[in-house]
């Protein structure tokens, strides 16, 4: 079955509105897990804006911990051991820019090479998994796999807007997206997939098969305010396992 990375930042983003100490992101995690959530992400932004440096010690020894970050000195230091040598599982790069609500896009794998090689490489020697937030795009793809990345984790923030309009543009890019997995399958990189995925939408990326692990957030906390968490997470579970089935 495929995996469920559950992105917590959403939970530190309400408890950091009101600066108190709650919701509390490590009990979030907890609650996810035992719902059937695989992993939990974070995203230790530049700016701090959600999840904090103390968040990522403390759910790092707890959880299977995929900790997405930018590819900048102090985020690297921190992923390899600053904080009492607590390192995560994995590491998914990804581009920041301090204005975005969200993650915007996919990192350039072409552009930065020289500077991602090394930072894969740091990570690497650490035994860390690393991941590159990439678009479905065959020469980033060749990039990642140039650079020595473990996986790629394809950008599916388009698809997740053409998919309220449907259509043919909804249909390329879910060829698009295909094809990127066989692309980066064919050259021994894993495939990790995420952004904007709902309970709704999830189903055509199940159904296009080779993706190991789905990271999704927003959708998932939100419906939470509803539902609660544990109760989002399954019927998270549930969609992707009633997509296996089909
Ligand atoms: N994957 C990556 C690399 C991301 O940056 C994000 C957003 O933090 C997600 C997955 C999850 O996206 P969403 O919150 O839209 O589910």
């Amino acid at each position: 079955m495929i995996k469920l990375g559950v992105n917590i930042d959403h939970v530190a983003t309400l408890r950091q509105a009101r600066g108190e100490e709650f919701p509390n992101p490590i009990k979030a995690a907890r609650a996810a897990t035992e719902a059937g959530a695989n992993g939990i992400t974070i995203h230790l932004r530049e700016d701090r804006r959600h999840i904090q440096d103390d968040d990522f010690r403390k759910l790092c020894p707890e959880f299977r911990l995929n900790l997405e970050m930018a590819p900048t000195e102090e985020m690297v230091s921190i992923a390899t051991g600053t904080y009492e040598g607590i390192m995560p599982h994995s590491v998914c790069l990804v581009p920041e820019r301090r204005e975005e609500l969200t993650t915007e896009g996919g990192l350039d794998a072409l552009k930065n090479s020289i500077q991602l090689e090394k930072v894969v490489k740091q990570l690497k020697a650490k035994g860390i998994i690393v991941s590159i937030f990439i678009e479905s795009d065959p020469w980033q793809i060749e990039g990642a796999s140039r650079i020595g990345a473990d996986y790629i984790e394809i950008h599916t923030g388009r698809y997740a807007s053409l998919f309220l309009s449907g259509g043919k543009d909804l249909e390329n890019e879910l060829k698009r997206i295909e094809y990127g997995i066989k692309s980066a399958k064919k050259l021994g990189l894993k495939v990790n997939a995420g952004h904007g995925i709902t309970k709704d939408n999830v189903g055509q990326i199940v159904k296009l098969g080779g993706v190991e692990e789905l990271n999704i957030g927003f959708s998932i906390i939100a419906r939470a305010i509803f539902v609660g968490l544990e109760t989002a997470v399954r019927e998270m579970k549930d969609a992707i396992k009633d997509a296996e089935k089909e």
